[in-house]
């Protein structure tokens, strides 16, 4: 069983599910679900929080199998931890970040937004590289059990050669609609070679250094496999989170919460055909990877080429609109700090 630690106990830690959830969209639920994980510490600042904790989730584990800090580097100072879970919002990521990887543990599941900088992302990148330390970051649809299955039958020709992958989110271009360029990369590949974007102007008020993070309008993407990526940030009444795999033989779509239907020859092909797994807590499946490296195993999925992809999207989506050019990845520009404070 590989030991893990929360730090921050917010929403996706624990308040987006109850114990009682059958697929608990949070890292509590689904450590306690994974067959090789058991939560055996938690940090938060706040008081208030790791009471709020004890009184929902406590009776959920073995009597005092959980213990509590009132911060991060107690909890470091104190733990022999395999894993680690970043759950504070994305400003505090590098700075906790930098934390933990002081210690000797094996892996970290940090929450997304990666950074709030493409510089912050490179410095925790070398950081945890030299120590060997995987980084996983946490788009966390993406381990959707169907997801995963459909992902795997695209890759092995499902639609025919992939040619357009189009997905549909708007909000936050780093710490909402990120969920859904990684989507595009699940179907199109982490292979991005530039950027054309479009986001709105943020107003908000923001911590002196930052600007504020803007919501997407919608970008391109071109992979070098040839496949082109649409983000869609203005979808009417098309679900979130969701996208169409366009191929040379079919096309699919699909996301986190709206069906799959895949279309071939002008049918509707039954769903049975595809074989899709039962549901499962996201956060339980991606917990087993991470488990599944540390035996031995492949590199688990949103690892570091993956999140870096995605991350330089996200980023080169706001460059592009704010220069009014195609951007090159990697961005040049690594200093631009957005306040993705999701
Ligand atoms: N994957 C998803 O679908 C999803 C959904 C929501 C949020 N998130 C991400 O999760 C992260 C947290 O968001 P949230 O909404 O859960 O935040 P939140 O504000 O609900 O909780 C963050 C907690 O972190 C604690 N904290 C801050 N610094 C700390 C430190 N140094 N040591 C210990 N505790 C500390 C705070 O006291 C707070 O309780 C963000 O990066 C956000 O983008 C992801």
């Amino acid at each position: 069983m590989y030991k893990v630690g929360i730090i921050g106990l917010g929403s996706i830690a624990a308040r987006y599910a109850k114990p009682e959830d059958p697929y608990p969209y949070c890292h509590t639920g689904g450590i306690r679900y994974c067959e090789s994980t058991e939560l055996a510490a938690v940090a938060d600042l706040s008081q208030e929080r790791r009471d709020e904790f004890k009184q929902i989730w406590g009776s959920a584990f073995p009597e005092d199998s959980i213990n509590y800090y009132e911060s991060d580097i107690q909890m470091l100072d104190n733990e022999e931890l395999d894993i680690i879970a970043v759950c504070v919002r994305g400003p505090h990521h590098y700075k906790v970040m930098m934390e933990v990887l002081k210690y000797d543990i094996k892996a970290i599941f940090l929450e997304k937004p990666a950074g709030c900088s493409l510089k912050e992302v490179d410095e925790m990148t070398k950081k945890a590289k030299e120590k060997c330390i995987p980084i996983v970051v946490s788009y966390s649809r993406h381990w959707a059990p169907h997801l995963l299955r459909l992902q795997e039958l695209v890759k092995d020709g499902l639609v025919g050669e992939v040619q357009s992958v189009i997905g549909y989110c708007g909000g936050g271009v780093l710490s909402f609609a990120i969920h859904t360029t990684d989507l595009i990369c699940q179907f199109a590949g982490y292979d991005p070679v530039s950027v054309t974007g479009f986001v709105r102007t943020s107003q908000g008020q923001v911590p002196e250094g930052y600007e504020p993070e803007p919501p997407v309008i919608g970008a391109t993407i071109r992979y070098s496999s040839g496949v082109i990526g649409y983000h869609v940030g203005q979808h009417g009444k098309i679900g979130g989170f969701s996208v169409d795999v366009l191929g040379s033989e079919g096309t699919l779509k699909t996301g986190m919460y709206t069906g799959t239907v895949l279309q071939k020859d002008g049918e509707i092909v039954a769903n049975s055909a595809l074989d899709l797994p039962e549901n499962a807590s996201v956060f339980k499946v991606a917990y087993q990877q991470i488990a599944d490296y540390l035996d031995g195993g492949p590199l688990p999925h949103c690892s570091e080429k993956d999140y870096m992809a995605v991350n330089e999207i996200g980023f080169a989506m706001i460059e592009s609109s704010i220069t009014g050019k195609n951007i090159d990845i990697p961005c040049q520009n690594r200093e631009r700090l957005i306040y993705a404070n999701g």
